[in-house]
C-alpha cells in the first residue's frame, strides 16, 4: 500500500476518457488499496483513478460509512435533485455549489469480480456522480453553478 501523487486541475490526464477493466490483476488490486490510502490521506470522501494518473473506470468513496471500491460502475437511475457545495482532491481548497441528483443507482463490479448494486442518497449520491463523472474527463468545476457574491 502507499500514497499517490494526486494530479491537479490542469493537468490533462484529469481531461481522458477512462478504459474499462477487463480483468482483476494484482496490480489492480494494489490500484486500489493504494487509492484508498491516498484518500484517507488526504482526508477526502473519494477518488477516481484518473486522479492519481491512471486512466481505468475504477472509483473508490468512503462518506463516512466504510470504503466503498468501484469497477467499472455505471450509473443505472437517478432521481430527484439537490443542490450542495462541491470539492475535489484535484481542485484544492475551493468548494462550489453543483446541481447532482438526489438519489443514484449503480452498478459495479467488486475486488473478486462480482457484479453488485449500489444505491446513494444525498451525500453517497454526490460522491458517486462526482467519482464516476471524473472517468468521462469530467469535473465538478465543469458543472458548478455562479456563487453570488457575498
Ligand atoms: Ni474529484
Amino acid at each position: 500500500m502507499a500514497i499517490r501523487n494526486i494530479r491537479i486541475s490542469t493537468d490533462e490526464v484529469l481531461r481522458k476518457i477512462c478504459k474499462p477493466v477487463k480483468e482483476i490483476t494484482p496490480n489492480l488490486l494494489t490500484l486500489l488499496d493504494d487509492m484508498a490510502d491516498t484518500m484517507y490521506e488526504a482526508n477526502g470522501v473519494g477518488l477516481a483513478a484518473p486522479q492519481v494518473g491512471i486512466l481505468k473506470r475504477v472509483v473508490v468513496i468512503d462518506i463516512g460509512e466504510g470504503l466503498v471500491e468501484l469497477i467499472n460502475p455505471e450509473i443505472l437511475e437517478t432521481s430527484g435533485s439537490q443542490i450542495d457545495d462541491e470539492g475535489c482532491l484535484s481542485v484544492p481548497g475551493k468548494y462550489a455549489p453543483v446541481e447532482r441528483p438526489n438519489y443514484v443507482k449503480v452498478k459495479a463490479m467488486d475486488r473478486d469480480g462480482n457484479e453488485f448494486i449500489i444505491e446513494g442518497e444525498e451525500l453517497m449520491a454526490r460522491a458517486l456522480c462526482h467519482e464516476i463523472d471524473h472517468l468521462d474527463g469530467i469535473l465538478y468545476i465543469d458543472k458548478a453553478l455562479p456563487v453570488e457574491e457575498a
